[in-house]
């Protein structure tokens, strides 16, 4: 029997590649975003060429209540997950002194709410049947502060504690969790975060969202606990263990700063 696999922010980005990722292996698929079009050509595309079953639903995840209400859903319809990718989530560029709308309790609610309950709600399940694989999406962002994205650095830091925590303790019931922490990437994040100033994209390293999702679903399939993505990343995610906190802030300051010199 085929398994399934509910791929959050599906409509576009490292999500979307994941979704023609799991098709292509044969997987049947629930996608999940808040852009209807994207998401039912994405899933006329992929049933055309793939011999798959697609479930579309529609969902703001900054709503605490969609999290139960998708769990709900899918019970309704005897849907059952078998791997679950947390992918969802967005970040905004400024001080947070500057910013004048209420934009951080949603990235909290997408980025870490959304993330923790489904994946606890899901896991239940897992944990009952014996077999499940959890992708949470964090980011290179998770491995220290991060000054001008403060709220962003902090909910992925969140998310790969949270994700290799949890697989410590379900490891030993025949489920994995990783997390991708993947480095900057072509997607729409860039330009939605208002990200275009920061030395942070600038240059080569700035990988494909197929590439990406690849390596998260090789991760995932392995049952690796977390997979950074990129050798440069790789390097510069672990080298933060080797210097002070204090100055890892200021190197991430210089970062994301465009032309400001480190005070
Ligand atoms: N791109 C990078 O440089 C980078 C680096 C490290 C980590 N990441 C992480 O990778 C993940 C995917 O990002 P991406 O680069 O592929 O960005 P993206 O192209 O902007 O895709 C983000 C996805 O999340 C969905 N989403 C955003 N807010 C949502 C909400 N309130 N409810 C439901 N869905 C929502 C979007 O769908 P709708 O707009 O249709 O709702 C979209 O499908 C994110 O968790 C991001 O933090 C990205």
């Amino acid at each position: 029997m085929k398994k399934t696999a509910l791929i959050t922010g599906a409509s576009r980005g490292i999500g979307r590649e994941l979704a023609i990722i799991f098709a292509r292996e044969n997987c049947n698929l629930v996608i999940l975003a808040r852009s209807i079009d994207l998401l039912e050509s994405l899933k006329t595309e992929l049933q055309a060429k793939y011999k798959i079953e697609v479930y579309v639903i529609v969902k703001d995840l900054s709503k605490p209540q969609s999290p139960l209400e998708i769990f709900e859903e899918l019970k309704q319809k005897s849907i059952k997950i078998d791997y679950l990718v947390n992918n969802a989530g967005f970040g905004k560029y400024g001080f947070l002194h500057e910013s004048g709308s209420n934009i951080e309790q949603s990235m909290i609610n997408v980025n870490i709410l959304s993330l923790s309950l489904l994946t606890k709600l899901f896991l239940n399940e897992m944990v009952k049947t014996g077999f499940g694989k959890i992708l949470n999406v964090s980011s290179v962002a998770a491995f220290q502060p991060g000054p001008l994205m403060a709220v962003y650095f902090a909910s992925k830091s969140y998310v790969l504690s949270f994700s290799q925590a949890l697989h410590n303790e379900v490891k030993d019931f025949g489920i994995t969790v990783t997390a991708l922490c993947p480095g900057p990437t072509k997607s729409n994040f860039l330009s939605n975060a208002k990200l275009e100033k920061s030395r942070l994209f600038k240059g080569g390293n700035v990988a494909k969202a197929a590439d990406v999702a690849l390596f998260g679903y090789r991760a995932m399939m392995k049952g690796k606990p977390v997979a950074i993505h990129g050798l440069i990343n790789k390097i510069l995610a672990n080298s933060s263990r080797f210097v002070s906190r204090n100055l890892a802030v200021k190197i991430t300051r210089y970062k994301m700063n465009s032309s400001k010199k480190i005070k």
